[in-house]
């Protein structure tokens, strides 16, 4: 595996690779790698000939400044378990090297990101999705993949790039990946290891409750499935429901009804202390 750490040494990388004809798979990511960020380096290491996998904190999708001090950082680590997974080529810059005229959210330009950017981690972290959408256009830019690897557990966002993507009329391919969880159903996150063992221990409540509430919903309504999972989960001390919402799972519109769409997803952002722990499920699945 190579290491690239600049927007040149990519492009020449990618220019060799498209010269032999190689198709290219790309999985960009923050790094601090479990096995969920593994999951998708495996699907596109058999999709694709060429696999670049990225490691950047992007400052400009966070809203926190203490989110972002505390964010885990493990590069070699990443490295370590990137090479062992396949990868062809990691892109590893520095903040200078993305953003030469220091991050700022916008740089002049605003993405149409649709609907899908308003609501829920649009409406609580104002300004994530544009800066979310304004490394991954730079990355699909720099690397041209054929294909895109994301993982449902960021449901939202993936739904964002679908629409940042049409918007930008960039040609890639979006793959969307199952969320990886813990034996005690735990979504893993990069911020898991931000838990303490208490917090750790009352974290995979969150799964539990969604889990449970998919059998509710089949004799219950959107509002009753909604308020079960929020008293259940904000009566456990240490959890506090920031956001549930029931949506369609194309549009991520507030669906009222449970006949309204073939495709709903329950969205969840819990606090755990004050690590924020995302995790979602489906209700309805299109066949
Ligand atoms: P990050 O949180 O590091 O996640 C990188 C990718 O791994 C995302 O597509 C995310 O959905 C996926 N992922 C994380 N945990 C997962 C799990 N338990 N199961 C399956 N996939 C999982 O998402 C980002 O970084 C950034 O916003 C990024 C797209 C890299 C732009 O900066």
């Amino acid at each position: 595996m190579i290491i690239l750490r600049t927007v040149n040494d990519v492009r020449s990388y990618v220019s060799t690779q498209r010269g032999r004809g190689a198709s290219i798979g790309l999985v960009p990511t923050m790094g601090a790698l479990h096995s969920g960020h593994l999951s998708l380096v495996e699907k596109a290491v058999a999709e694709n000939a060429v696999v670049i996998a990225s490691v950047f904190v992007n400052p400009t999708q966070f809203n926190n400044p203490d989110d972002l001090a505390s964010y885990p950082r493990n590069e070699e680590e990443d490295f370590r378990l990137l090479s062992a997974a396949g990868v062809s080529a990691v892109f590893a810059p520095s903040v200078e090297e993305i953003y030469p005229g220091g991050p700022s959210s916008h740089c002049g330009h605003v993405f149409d990101l649709g609907m899908a950017a308003e609501v829920m981690e649009g409406k609580y972290r104002p300004g994530h999705f544009q800066g979310v959408a304004q490394i991954v256009s730079l990355l699909f830019r720099i690397t041209e993949p054929d294909r895109a690897y994301f993982g449902e557990k960021d449901f939202q966002q993936i739904a964002v790039i679908r629409n940042m993507v049409k918007s930008e009329g960039i040609n890639v391919d979006i793959v969307a990946c199952p969320i990886k969880r813990a034996d005690d159903g735990l979504a893993l996150s990069s911020r898991n290891s931000l838990l303490t063992s208490e917090q750790r221990a009352i974290a995979p409540e969150i799964y539990s409750a969604l889990n449970d509430s998919v059998e509710y919903s089949r004799s219950h309504s959107v509002r009753a499935t909604h308020d079960t999972v929020v008293e259940r989960l904000d009566a456990v001390p240490g959890l506090q429901v920031e956001y549930f919402e029931i949506v369609d799972g194309r549009t991520l519109a507030p669906v009222d009804e449970w006949e309204e769409s073939p495709w709903i997803v329950g969205c969840i952002t819990v606090y755990c202390g004050k690590v924020r722990l995302i995790d979602n499920i489906a209700y309805r699945l299109p066949n």
